[in-house]
């Protein structure tokens, strides 16, 4: 099991690049098999999550050549199936853009139930709740979600949950319903919208992504692309965190402003020294580090990816802060790992109190998931002495190159091969 030993103390300085978004990139590369014709996809982040899904793509059938390190060019004028293989499926939860990608093209798909996460029950009913009204049949047995259209047909759709999933989801399936669809209630991220800009570029008719009202005129065909991912907001974001939580200096470049509004807001609250300019931003802890009360919440809300992160911050703070996690169930299994390097964080239901205090010690701790990995990153980063961290394959799904920027800024890293094999159910 591959582990990072971490030394405390850096502060971290310099300049970092920030890479395409793995939630646009995911969805976007599960829609360009909607066209038989030529797509070319750029500033695609190489990392676990996206290499998995674009074999699942070539298994399907799909023919895709890599063009430089971050580029593809993906044919598939004829897909061999609409049913990707379990054991593929099982490694990316995203897999199920692709009930709305190979419904859109077939009429059919045949899905494995996506994983659940650590957050609780991650259900797809809105997913599915969507694909009926567009006028497809739906079995579940045997963990396969098997969906049929005869022909897709526009529909008024009301989500009851704002959801990133099933926005795009339903947005794929639509593009190939007869008529105009409207989702309401539809989610606004930044990635709905690029996933839709793609869409159009292969001659969809998409109006209103990044507002709560999606209108879609489906049923027409589609076309040749070529499209560039939008920066990664969370990546962004995370190394933000990690500037001020180092007491470093960081420029983060490649990224669009607007998308970290949320971030840098709650950071000058803390105190922090934040500089967004064009295309890049600039981070530096204040003079002090206040505690503050953060609720996550969907966009433009603060990120719930980021919320593990501004938890490891403001373990350091001086005071007391309040964080509510208002999207997910459960989302402090990091906790637990934080309080292994003496956090004094109290959990009650969806709200975490935490209490600043002395400096976080190394200790060995794991990563619980791709967010709560780049928490333990950070830690590590301010914690006094060695932290050992355990599943570290968690944060290759999400961050390109981590260990490469983070020792350009000044980290010091080191990746050992463990000697004891991964348990059933931890990642290597
Ligand atoms: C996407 O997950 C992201 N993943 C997550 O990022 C992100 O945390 C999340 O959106 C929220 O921003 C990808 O884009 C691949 P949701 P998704 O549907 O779409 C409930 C990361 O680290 N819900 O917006 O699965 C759900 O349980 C990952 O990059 C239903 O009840 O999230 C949750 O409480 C982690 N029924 C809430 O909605 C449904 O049918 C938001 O989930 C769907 C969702």
């Amino acid at each position: 099991m591959e582990q990072l030993i971490i030394e405390g103390g850096q502060k971290l300085h310099g300049r970092v690049k920030i890479s395409g978004s793995k939630n646009a990139a995911l969805a976007i590369l599960a829609a360009a098999i909607m066209t038989k014709e030529r797509v070319k996809l750029h500033n695609l982040p190489n990392i676990t999550d996206v290499r998995v899904l674009i074999a699942i793509l070539e298994d399907l059938g799909a023919s895709i050549r890599r063009r430089g390190r971050n580029s593809i060019e993906l044919r598939s004028p004829g897909l061999r199936s609409y049913s990707p293989p379990y054991d593929m499926v099982k490694k990316l939860r995203a897999s199920y853009y692709l009930m709305g990608s190979l419904l859109a093209r077939f009429g059919r798909a045949e899905v494995p139930i996506p994983g659940g996460c650590d957050f609780g029950p991650r259900p797809i009913d809105q997913h599915l709740k969507g694909f009926s009204a567009l006028g497809t049949d739906i079995e579940i047995e045997h963990g396969l979600v098997k969906l049929r259209a005869e022909k897709l047909k526009a529909a008024h759709i009301y989500l009851d949950v704002v959801s990133v999933g099933a926005t795009i989801n339903l947005m794929l399936a639509a593009t190939a319903a007869e008529g105009q669809t409207t989702i309401e209630n539809a989610s606004k991220e930044p990635e709905i919208v690029d996933a839709a800009n793609f869409l159009s570029a292969m001659g969809a008719s998409i109006k209103g992504a990044g507002t709560d009202v999606i209108r879609i005129k489906g049923g027409r065909p589609l076309f040749s692309a070529n499209h560039t991912i939008i920066p990664d907001r969370i990546e962004a974001g995370s190394f933000m965190i990690a500037a001020v939580a180092t007491d470093g200096e960081i420029v983060i470049e490649e990224v669009i402003p607007k998308h970290l509004e949320a971030v840098a807001a709650k950071l000058r609250e803390a105190g922090a020294e934040i500089e967004l300019q064009a295309d890049r931003v600039r981070v530096k802890r204040g003079p002090q580090l206040l505690p503050v009360d953060i609720k996550t919440f969907v966009y433009p809300g603060f990120p719930t990816d980021l919320q593990p992160l501004a938890m490891t911050l403001l373990t350091a703070a001086e005071g007391t802060s309040v964080i509510t996690e208002n999207v997910f169930e459960s989302r402090f299994h990091h906790v637990d790992e934080l309080k292994r390097m003496g956090a004094q964080i109290k959990v009650e239901g969806r709200t975490a109190i935490i209490e600043g205090g002395p400096p976080l010690t190394g200790a060995p701790v794991k990563a619980t998931d791709l967010r709560a990995g780049a928490a333990m990153l950070v830690g590590g980063f301010m914690g006094q002495g060695r932290t050992i961290l355990s599943g570290v394959g968690q944060i290759y799904r999400g961050y390109e190159d981590i260990e490469a920027k983070l020792t350009r800024l000044g980290a010091r890293l080191k990746r050992i091969r463990s000697s004891f094999p991964a348990l059933p159910g931890e990642s290597s």
